[in-house]
């Protein structure tokens, strides 16, 4: 049609259609392939330790790379190119023996899954055909859920962090639930603990707390890792949970450094974290807590960063901000302090979500990843769905339109004087994502929906270099219903100037997109493709989430 040949010229390329299939599509002249799936050797002793029938033995499983794949960023450390990757959470039934049926039986059965997770740090090299693993590399790392690891911040060392385990509240271990990502300004990577209250169980008695609840706190774990280690048992270590929900820093250029929790960026199921700067050098840093009614945050540091200058207390000395979208389009960042909240600064940090409740955050339809603009003060937030929005429990608001909001909508923002330390901002809707084949109402979406290019769910998002927009989701894949017509989930490019978007590449049935970095020269793409179905990709045996690259044949830059 007219129109998709009018994206094909915007975009490069020839939008692609929904697919229902076990396999991935791109448009033509790309290709694709798999990078690293979960069981890939890191290092060559762990090389042949995955195993189609029983997947990896526990002895190999901190030597392979982790299942789920979510959030990675790319780093260039001279000819060197180094990915850091997160691997979200395991599916107890692929990674256990059969016999186990999906819950761990021992303390080693535990072990392996703590392993499958976390960050995978790993080099790769050009070979010409959409890169491959460097085994061996000594930038290669693995980070799990027992990896010892510091905090800073106010809440370090503060009564909510001591345990039995740990009088002194600062030597912690293990970053969990590891969902988006983020890059400093200076290099490291940032990692974001989002569902971490899912690893949580008693067994015994413990306190009602009130933060338990708000944050998930308290219920069956599918884990079992509470049978078999105290430190996940609240009945025992009632304060380790709070040791998580953070956004922890690792440096990927040095596989001997200690990862560093950062307590001033709050606590709460963090998506990712997009730094910025601001215009007088503070750092700033935007992010979503991902659950119904939950808000956004922004960070900003009390000192200034200069390039190659000191780090030092650039992500554990500043101020906390929760925004309010007012229906009149304007917004406002609220500082959560003392002052504003009541609460002492290493609670508001602890209990995040409770101090923004107290100054009047706008409940968002849960809150996913968040992408600056490049090339101008302009930030996306992709607020996934929400079908408990509406009613009096949790109103629509400008920002939060629709009831019963199962398709999703991605939101922007622009500060006040093209400034992220602003306290102000305008905001209005990029998109509002809806099925245009079933309705005529705000279910359809927004202009730029059409049946060519409808999606639900966005979820993951980052802007390429040339300021277009990669908008991945995490949705239903039915195909029916209320979904009919959407196909399975995919990855689409945004235009912000136009708000043209156009369908790139479907994921094999039953998978998430979610994860996009590039190679240094932006010749490839590296896409995450989590909790895939049937076989993917080996075509037998268990399904294997998977890094893809995807790359143009004629060598020409993505998108
Ligand atoms: Fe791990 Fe909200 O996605
Ligand atoms: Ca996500
Ligand atoms: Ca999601
Ligand atoms: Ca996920």
């Amino acid at each position: 049609t007219t129109s998709a040949q009018a994206q094909a010229a915007a975009f490069r390329f020839t939008p692609i259609d929904i697919a229902t299939d076990h396999d991935i599509h791109v448009p033509e002249g790309y290709q694709w392939k798999v990078l690293v799936r979960w069981g890939d050797p890191l290092f060559s002793e762990a090389e042949g330790a995955y195993s189609p029938e029983t997947g990896v033995p526990v002895g190999m499983s901190d030597k392979v790379f982790g299942e789920n794949t979510d959030g990675m960023e790319t780093f260039v450390d001279g000819d060197h190119t180094v990915l850091a990757i997160n691997s979200e959470y395991v599916n107890p039934e692929i990674n256990l023996p059969a016999a186990s049926e999906g819950v761990a039986k021992s303390a080693e059965e535990v072990t392996l899954l703590k392993h499958m997770q976390g960050v995978t740090v790993m080099e790769i090299a050009d070979n010409g055909n959409g890169y491959e693993v460097v085994v061996d590399s000594p930038y290669n790392r693995r980070i799990h859920h027992e990896t010892e690891m510091v905090a800073d911040g106010p809440a370090a060392g503060s009564d909510w962090f001591k345990t039995d385990a740990d009088p002194t509240g600062l030597a912690l271990r293990g970053t969990m639930n590891n969902c988006g990502s983020g890059k400093t300004l200076w290099g490291t990577y940032l990692t974001c603990e989002e569902n971490f209250n899912g690893f949580f169980g008693a067994t015994g008695a413990h306190e009602e707390r009130e933060d338990y609840a708000r944050y998930g706190i308290g219920g069956e774990s599918p884990y079992a890792y509470e049978k078999f280690d105290a430190r996940f048992d609240i009945s025992q270590e009632p304060n380790e949970p709070y040791r998580h929900g953070w956004v922890t820093e690792i440096d990927p250029l040095d596989a001997a450094s200690t990862p560093v929790k950062h307590t001033a960026l709050g606590r709460f199921k963090h998506e990712n974290a997009e730094m910025v700067q601001a215009a007088d050098g503070r750092v700033v840093v935007y992010m979503g807590d991902d659950e119904r009614g939950e808000f956004i945050y922004r960070f900003v540091s009390n000192g200034v960063y200069e390039e190659g200058g000191s780090t030092e207390g650039l992500l554990s000395d500043g101020t906390l901000f929760v925004a309010k979208f007012n229906d009149d389009m304007t917004g406002e960042w609220l500082p959560l302090t003392p002052e504003t909240t009541g609460m002492p600064v290493e609670e508001i940090l602890v209990f995040s979500r409770m101090a923004g409740s107290k100054v009047g955050a706008t409940t968002m339809d849960r809150p996913e990843w968040v992408a600056a603009h490049p090339g101008r003060s302009e930030v996306y937030c992709a607020l996934t769905n929400n079908s408990k929005r509406g009613g009096d429990a949790m109103p629509v608001n400008a920002a939060n339109p629709r009831e019963t909001n199962e398709y999703g909508q991605i939101v922007r923002w622009r500060p006040e004087g093209e400034d992220h330390g602003a306290d102000t901002f305008t905001w209005d809707l990029y998109v509002m994502a809806g099925n245009p084949k079933l309705h005529d109402d705000a279910y359809r979406g927004s202009e730029n929906i059409t049946e060519g290019n409808m999606f639900n769910s966005p979820d993951g998002m980052a802007f390429s270099s040339d300021g277009l927009l990669w908008i991945q989701t995490d949705g239903d894949d039915s195909n029916e219903g209320e979904f009919e017509g959407q196909g399975n989930n995919q990855m689409l490019l945004g235009n912000p100037d136009t708000g043209e978007i156009a369908r790139f590449l479907t994921a094999p049935k039953g998978a998430e997109v979610t994860g996009l970095t590039w190679s240094p020269d932006r010749k490839v793409a590296f896409v995450g493709i989590q909790h895939p179905g049937g076989s993917w990709p080996d075509g037998e045996g268990k399904p294997r989430s998977a890094v893809i690259a995807v790359w143009r044949e004629d060598g020409a830059l993505i998108g």
